[in-house]
């Protein structure tokens, strides 16, 4: 096995009521000014200002960047980073779930960087810390608030920019569900199946380590166990505690064990059609799983367990088929498209599609390496 390094930020706060906790957390790391990135939903909703007057409170003063799109770009990066220099904010704090967290680590990294956000598509192109991060979670999740990935779209290209650095790590990270318990049912549908696709993609990876295993495995369990009954009720306080932990392991797990072509595949989708990233990753999900069956049917057969599945005599080919239908199964019972069309994905695409999602480094790490043809294929069972 390779040498093996685990990223993630040094304090994380989790539970039920535990921003306050954070408060002082922050009020510790001695800056004064924060740009707080997030977007006009939560703004309109009051959060902002709940967590803005908290900051104030304890001598903190805010700028707020409420533009940032469901699929954040350039722009918003470049919208967001004037902001901060005009203002002479010394930190950032994110609010929200992946867009806001990314944008943030856009804004952060080029802040102390210099050039453009485009400047640093790829691995550990900065050469900087960036601006400290603290990142508040609202969603369950993308789990972008403990890790170094940062994925911008391109508006010029159409294309998802993966972005992993570890400069891009938050300094803080902070999992209340409180501020979870307002996510409507669709999202926390869509946010639940990107952790489980988090979860599956490091547990398949050619990189995963007993660290990483530990934490997906974990994540697959609670997810399959409480995501249901999350989507079902959002007031269901044990299920949205129980959905923050699992997307938090997730997060662990594919921080350090990388991802797999269903993300490399989404970030196509929702780069050319501005699609929700976790719903392309649900549909997605048992497609390419079942293309990677061929070579890691064992993988997917612990898949299956960790999913609930009685699988006493069956072969891993056979436990792995039961993985895969446990994913459908858990998709349709939470709204989630079936196929691609319903989502107005055009087999006319598929060739751009499948040579952008060949370049995208979250493939790297897929059990088996594809050609053109092979991921147009899976495209194709997808729709
Ligand atoms: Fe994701």
């Amino acid at each position: 096995m390779a040498a093996f390094s685990f990223f993630m930020p040094p304090v994380n706060h989790m539970g039920e009521g535990c921003l306050e906790g954070a408060m002082n957390d922050i009020v510790s790391l001695g800056l004064t000014k924060a740009l707080v990135v997030t977007d006009e939903v939560l703004n309109k909703i009051g959060l902002v200002a709940d967590v803005t007057e908290q900051l104030g409170a304890k001598g903190i003063a805010s700028v707020i960047f409420d533009d940032t799109q469901p699929n954040p770009t350039c722009s918003n990066v470049a919208e967001g980073l004037t902001l901060l220099e005009e203002n002479e904010c010394n930190f950032v704090i994110s609010l929200g779930g992946g867009s806001p967290h990314d944008c943030a680590k856009g804004i952060a990294l080029v802040a102390t960087n210099g050039g453009a956000i485009k400047d640093y598509e790829g691995v550990n192109v900065s050469s900087k810390p960036q601006l400290p991060l603290v990142a508040i979670n609202t969603t369950a999740g993308t789990a972008s608030e403990i890790t170094r990935f940062c994925i911008i779209t391109d508006e010029e290209r159409h294309v998802k920019m993966a972005i992993v650095d570890k400069n891009t790590t938050p300094v803080m990270s902070v999992n209340d569900p409180e501020l979870m318990k307002g996510m409507p049912a669709s999202l926390t549908a869509a946010t639940g199946m990107d952790a489980l696709t988090h979860a599956i993609e490091a547990y398949v990876s050619t990189i995963a380590t007993p660290v990483t295993d530990c934490s997906a495995l974990k994540a697959i369990e609670l997810i399959a166990r409480f995501l249901r009954r999350a989507v079902g009720n959002g007031a269901d306080m044990e299920a949205r505690e129980q959905m923050a932990y699992a997307q938090l392991l997730a997060g662990m797990a594919f921080n350090n064990a990388s991802l797999g072509y269903v993300h490399a595949m989404a970030h196509q989708l929702g780069g050319f059609y501005d699609l929700p990233h976790g719903v392309c990753n649900a549909v997605l999900l048992p497609h390419v799983q079942a293309y990677n069956a061929r070579v890691r049917p064992e993988r997917l057969a612990d898949v299956a367990v960790a999913m609930g599945e009685n699988v006493e005599g069956l072969t891993d080919v056979e436990a792995a088929e039961k993985a895969l239908s446990a994913i459908k199964r858990l998709s349709a019972d939470i709204g989630i498209p079936a196929g691609l069309t319903e989502l107005g994905v055009k087999e006319e695409d598929f060739e751009v599609l499948a040579t952008n999602a060949l370049q995208d480094a979250c493939g790297l790490t897929n059990p088996k390496q594809a050609n053109l043809e092979e991921v147009i294929a899976i495209y194709s069972a997808a729709m």
